[in-house]
């Protein structure tokens, strides 16, 4: 039987994960069959062992099932138990469950590959929900000097800083009392979405600095939009998103795509 994986989500139509993935298969020759699957918002649990049953091994999790992901897993790595959530679930040789996540490591290996500065950097991450969760642990191993948390509601920033003030210099607070200059600024709000920008002072960045969108699209986004206005360099998330997938890739097959051209053939296809 083919091994299987897939990504679940609701909805799930518009995933790019499935090109991605089978890609990725087809550079490093791997025989395997990805694909989408809208799993029930009740049932994350029933599609799953349908899909295993079926001859899956492992899958990807986006929106809303990675809390769901995290629950089903019978062992978690380090890092999904920090994140609070899965996104990449893997049936092992004695057929448990595992949970991982990786979606931090997806950012800083983006951040790196845009030369993003991060040792010894002043970092601000706008949000407090599951996107921030996921990321500061990788952010604060990645060399930086302190990390600010904003958010709309005050208290999860806080709640946030408290989670990880053991392992860094993490602070939590609300847009309007941000002090700048920071070296890299990552937008993990949904705010994008709908168009809209946290309010942050106009000398948010440092000389140099650099925004992110986790968000992306055909066009920059209203956050990279004020950024590029306030002199920062922007990147936006697709990068994210491709460097995430290696990462699970590699856990399931143990083989590392090559991630560069599928920067530019995604990027073209926006
Ligand atoms: P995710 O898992 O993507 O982080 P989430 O847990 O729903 O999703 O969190 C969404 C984040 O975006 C939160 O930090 C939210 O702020 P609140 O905690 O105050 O709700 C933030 N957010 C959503 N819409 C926003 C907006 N229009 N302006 C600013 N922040 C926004």
């Amino acid at each position: 039987m083919t091994d299987r994986y897939a990504v679940f989500g609701n909805p799930i139509g518009h995933s790019k994960s499935p090109r991605i993935h089978r890609a990725f298969a087809e550079q490093t020759a791997q025989s395997l069959r990805y694909d989408a699957i809208e799993a029930p918002e009740i049932d994350f649990a029933g599609a799953w062992q349908a899909f295993v049953d079926a001859g899956g091994r492992g899958a990807n999790v986006t929106v809303p099932f990675k809390q769901d992901a995290y629950a089903l897993a019978q062992v978690l790595s380090p890092r999904a138990q920090l994140a609070g959530a899965v996104n990449t679930l893997m049936v092992g040789r004695d057929g448990q469950i595992y949970g991982d996540t990786t979606d931090g490591v997806g950012l800083v290996r983006d951040l790196q590959a845009h030369a993003a500065p991060l040792e010894g950097a002043r970092v601000l991450l706008l949000g407090a929900g599951g996107a921030s969760r996921g990321v500061i642990e990788p952010l604060l191993e990645a060399g930086i000097a302190s990390l600010t948390i904003a958010n709309r509601t005050v208290a999860k920033a806080e709640e946030l800083a408290l989670l990880f003030a053991a392992k860094g210099e993490v602070a939590g607070c609300g847009f309007d009392v941000v002090e700048g200059p920071f070296d890299l600024v990552i937008n993990a709000t949904s705010a994008s979405l709908a168009g809209d920008l946290p309010p942050l002072p106009d000398e948010t960045f440092a000389a140099e600095g650099l925004a992110y969108d986790m968000m992306y699209a055909a066009e920059p986004t209203v956050f990279l939009r004020w950024a590029a206005e306030h002199g920062a360099r922007t990147v936006d998330g697709l990068g994210m998103l491709i460097e995430q997938a290696a990462e699970s890739f590699w856990l399931w097959r143990q083989v590392r795509p090559d991630t560069a051209p599928l920067r530019e053939l995604l990027r073209r296809e926006l």
